[in-house]
């Protein structure tokens, strides 16, 4: 039976999973990376370090398997990151992240100088610090020699598709957020790849995530010991990719992500916009469109709390004195604001703040707290989706997070609907497994991909009596960010 490689590039590590035609995972890899924080806020990574990750996940992952029956290989990537390479393909500095904050200036200059309405009219999206012509703009300002030196922009998948085949490609899904795509007519827009002094001639091919970009190369093949007829997706941003991996396709069908990020994710087959721009309209790796809230830290505000704070990895632990009883009856609140915020504050100077503390709570309160407060956020833009009208009845969970019954609780009870739960909470890796599958004819459609291959096994129904503890709880939370606003601006 054929085997695919599903690539999913994140920001702590990259995951990847051998999976075989009928969806059943065969093996999985995870190799880690280091974060550089040059300076509070800032966030970059090196591609190559990306790329050794892989080199040795790989050949790891498929130990044991016959690799002559490796048939295609898909990525579902961090999106928004600014990779550049000089002419010889060469990288020219470190990436800059999707929770960089750097660019408040450039974000400005994008929203109030040339104004939100026209950069929307031209991508469909305004400018948030991650995204990536900000970044653009920071560098042809800050390090003009290294601007100078641009032959090609990239993404970060799109550079772990680049050394695989040695094709510059990137997909719609993942494009969407660079802020230099017509994401409605999925073309580059020349106005702002003009704004941003940018010719199209450097920018990458476009494609369909299911599409295959190339074969590998002959030296990626040895590398991986693969054969050459081994075929190479586009792939997907990772929340696309992730939806993908938990059956989110077609039309006003919702998941949720709680990794590093924690994102919502509207699908939709037709391009549709959000009024004020509150949420992010992008292409989705099934050929359609998604609406999109992301908050910039999810799952990591837990990993801080317990590791930095708590110093301990027992999450589990951690966790078991959090009952029943009390949820919704928390009176310490979390703002999880650790790296600013995206959606839908957009607010670069946002920060973490624990309010309501007194002398009887407990670690485990303010454990609890985390985990709610990152939820509460995730709600924010779920109410920015039903300010324009659409209604979710449940959404699928996915990310490191799901898999705390705990938290799984929380979100049902906070979002107030059910939640369903794919067999795989890899999301991104799944996704593009499938993606591969489908570039390589296994499947029709990215649909009846998803349709075979995804399972609901657990369904987690919010409880009325908890619901409305939280209901009243989350209409306290939604006041604390507003009162501190103006104080993050001066104790920056
Ligand atoms: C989405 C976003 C994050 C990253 C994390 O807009 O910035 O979800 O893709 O990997």
């Amino acid at each position: 039976m054929s085997l695919y490689i599903g690539i999913d590039l994140g920001t702590s590590a990259v995951k990847l999973l051998l999976v075989d035609g009928e969806g059943v995972i065969r093996n999985s890899v995870t190799k880690e990376y280091p974060l550089i924080i040059p300076a509070p806020g800032w966030s970059e990574q090196k591609p190559e370090e990306w790329w050794n990750a892989c080199l040795t996940g790989v050949n790891e992952l498929l130990e044991g398997f016959d690799r002559s029956d490796v048939a295609g290989i898909g990525a579902g990537g961090q999106m928004h990151g600014l990779v550049i390479l000089d002419e010889n393909d060469q990288v020219i500095r470190p990436a800059i992240l999707w929770n960089d904050g750097r660019t408040a200036e450039e974000v400005d200059y994008l929203n109030e100088t040339i104004g939100r309405e026209t950069i929307s009219g031209y991508t469909a999206n305004i400018a948030f610090a991650g995204f990536t012509a900000p970044k653009i703009l920071w560098m042809k300002k800050h390090e003009p020699e290294n601007f100078a030196r641009i032959k090609k922009i990239m993404l970060p998948k799109d550079y772990v598709n680049y050394k695989l085949t040695g094709v510059h490609s990137c997909d719609y899904s993942d494009a969407s957020g660079m802020l230099l795509l017509d994401v409605k007519n999925k073309c580059w827009s020349p106005e702002m790849l003009a704004i941003c002094d940018v010719k199209e001639a450097q920018m990458p091919k476009l494609f369909e995530s299911y599409e295959v970009i190339g074969n590998v190369t002959p030296e990626a093949a040895k590398a991986f010991g693969i054969p050459e007829t081994v075929k190479v997706v586009a792939g997907a941003g990772d929340n696309a990719a992730a939806a993908i991996g938990t059956g989110v396709t077609g039309n006003g069908s919702c998941n949720i992500s709680l990794g590093t990020s924690g994102t919502i994710f509207i699908s939709s087959d037709e391009f549709g916009e959000c009024a004020g721009n509150a949420l992010h309209a992008f292409a989705h790796a099934d050929g359609g469109f998604h609406l999109m809230g992301c908050m910039l830290s999810a799952a990591s505000c837990n990993k801080w709390f317990c590791e930095e704070i708590l110093k301990t990895k027992d999450y589990a632990g951690e966790q078991a004195d959090i009952t029943d009883e009390k949820l919704g009856r928390n009176r310490v609140f979390f703002l999880p604001y650790l790296m600013g915020e995206r959606s839908p504050i957009n607010d670069t100077d946002a920060r973490g703040t624990f309010t309501g503390i007194t002398m009887d709570n407990t670690r485990a309160d303010l454990l609890q707290a985390v985990l709610e407060g990152v939820t509460f956020a995730i709600r924010d833009s779920l109410e920015e989706a039903k300010k324009i009208g659409l209604h979710i009845e449940s959404s699928r969970l996915c990310g490191g997070g799901a898999r705390s019954p705990l938290w799984r609780k929380i979100m049902a009870n906070i979002m107030n609907f059910t939640l369903e739960i794919p067999q795989s909470e890899e999301g991104p890796g799944y996704g593009g497994a499938m993606l591969a599958m489908v570039g390589c004819g296994e499947y029709a459609s990215v649909k009846e991909c998803a349709d075979a291959l995804v399972h609901v096994t657990d369904r987690i129904e919010p409880d009325p009596e908890i619901a409305a503890r939280y209901e009243e709880r989350y209409q306290k939370f939604r006041k604390i960010y507003p009162t501190m606003k103006a104080l993050f601006k001066e104790i920056k």
